[in-house]
C-alpha cells in the first residue's frame, strides 16, 4: 500500500517502519507524504493504540531529509517541505495513540526531529543523534530548534545543532533525548514491552494526559493547570473511572475499555 514504509498490526500496536533503503531511511517529500497519510488514518482507529515507529533495517532510524531532493530545491520548496514535515510530525504529537520512536541506528536532523515528535524515545545501544544541518549550510528544518531546545534546554540543543556533534544512545539517554538504551537485539521487544504496559492502563486517560502535557506545557502555568482540571472532570464521566475505582476498592484486576 505504501511505497516508503512499512507497516504492521500487532493488535491494537502499529508499527511503521521508515523504508527508503538506498538512502538509509532519508525522508524525502514522498515519504513525508505516506506518512502523513498513515498517521492520519490511524488516528480516526480505535483499534489502535499505540504506533511504534522506526526504521526499515538495522542501521538506521532516518539519515535526515534527503538531501539528494533538497540540493536544487529553491526556498519556496524548502518551505515546503518543512511545511509538511511540521504537519506530519504534529499530528504524532496530537495523535491521541501513544507514539515510542524505536531508535535503530542513525536518527540524524530530519530523523532526529522526527524521532523528537514522537511521545518516547527508546534507543538502541547504536543508535547515533544529532542535528548535522549547519555543516550543510542550512539549519534544523523539521522542527529540531524547537524540540531539541524543550527537550534537552536551550543550552544543550544549541551546541549540538551549532557543532552538528554526533551523539551516541548513552549521552542521549544522559542528556535527556532518549528515555532507554537497550541492545539493538531487544529494542523491539522493550518497546512491545512498554506498550503493554501502557495498554494495561486506561487508554482514554492516558490520551487526556498526553493532550494535556502537550499542550499545556507550551501554555503557561495557570493555562495548563486549568485544562488538567477540566479534562480530570471529564475522566470522571467514563466507565474506565468507575471501573478502575471500584475494582481497587475491591480488589480485583480493573478491566479498562474506553479509548
Ligand atoms: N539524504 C540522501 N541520501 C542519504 C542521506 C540523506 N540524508 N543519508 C544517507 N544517504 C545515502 C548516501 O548518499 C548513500 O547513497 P549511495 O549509496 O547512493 O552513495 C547511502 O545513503 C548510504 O550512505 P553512506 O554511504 O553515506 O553511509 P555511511 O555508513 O558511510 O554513513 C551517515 C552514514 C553518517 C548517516 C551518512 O550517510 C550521512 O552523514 N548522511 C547524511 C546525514 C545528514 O546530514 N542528515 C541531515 C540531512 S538535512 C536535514 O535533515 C534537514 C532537516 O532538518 C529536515
Amino acid at each position: 500500500m505504501y511505497e516508503h514504509l512499512l507497516m504492521e498490526e500487532k493488535g491494537p500496536v502499529a508499527v511503521v517502519a521508515i523504508h527508503n533503503p538506498k538512502s538509509l531511511n532519508a525522508l524525502n517529500s514522498a515519504t513525508l507524504s505516506e506518512l502523513n497519510a498513515c498517521l492520519g488514518e490511524i488516528e480516526k482507529r480505535r483499534d489502535i493504540r499505540v504506533v511504534i515507529v522506526t526504521g526499515s533495517g538495522t542501521k538506521a532510524f532516518a539519515a535526515g531529509a534527503d538531501i539528494s531532493e533538497m540540493v536544487n530545491a529553491a526556498a519556496a520548496e524548502g518551505r515546503a517541505m518543512a511545511l509538511l514535515a511540521k504537519e506530519t510530525f504534529r499530528r504524532l504529537e496530537k495523535m491521541p495513540q501513544v507514539t515510542i520512536a524505536a531508535v535503530n541506528g542513525y536518527a540524524l536532523g530530519g530523523g532526529c526531529e522526527l524521532s523528537m515528535s514522537c511521545d518516547i524515545r527508546v534507543a538502541a545501544e547504536n543508535a547515533v543523534f544529532g542535528q548535522p544541518e549547519c555543516g550543510l549550510g542550512i539549519l534544523p528544518g523539521f522542527g529540531g530548534t524547537q524540540r531539541l531546545a524543550r527537550l534537552v534546554g536551550k543550552g544543550r540543543a544549541k551546541e549540538l545543532i551549532f557543532t552538528c556533534d554526533r551523539i551516541d544512545a548513552r549521552e542521549a539517554y544522559r542528556i535527556g533525548l532518549a528515555n532507554k538504551v537497550v541492545p539493538a537485539a531487544e529494542l523491539m521487544d522493550t518497546c512491545f514491552a512498554m506498550a503493554e504496559r501502557i495498554l494495561s492502563k486506561g487508554s482514554y486517560a492516558v490520551s487526556l494526559a498526553k493532550m494535556c502535557i502537550e499542550t499545556g506545557t507550551d501554555t503557561d502555568l495557570d493555562s495548563g493547570l486549568e485544562m488538567e482540571a477540566v479534562n480530570f472532570g471529564l475522566a470522571f464521566a467514563t466507565h474506565d473511572k468507575k471501573e478502575g475505582m471500584t475494582a481497587f476498592l475491591e480488589k480485583r484486576a480493573a478491566v479498562l475499555t474506553d479509548f
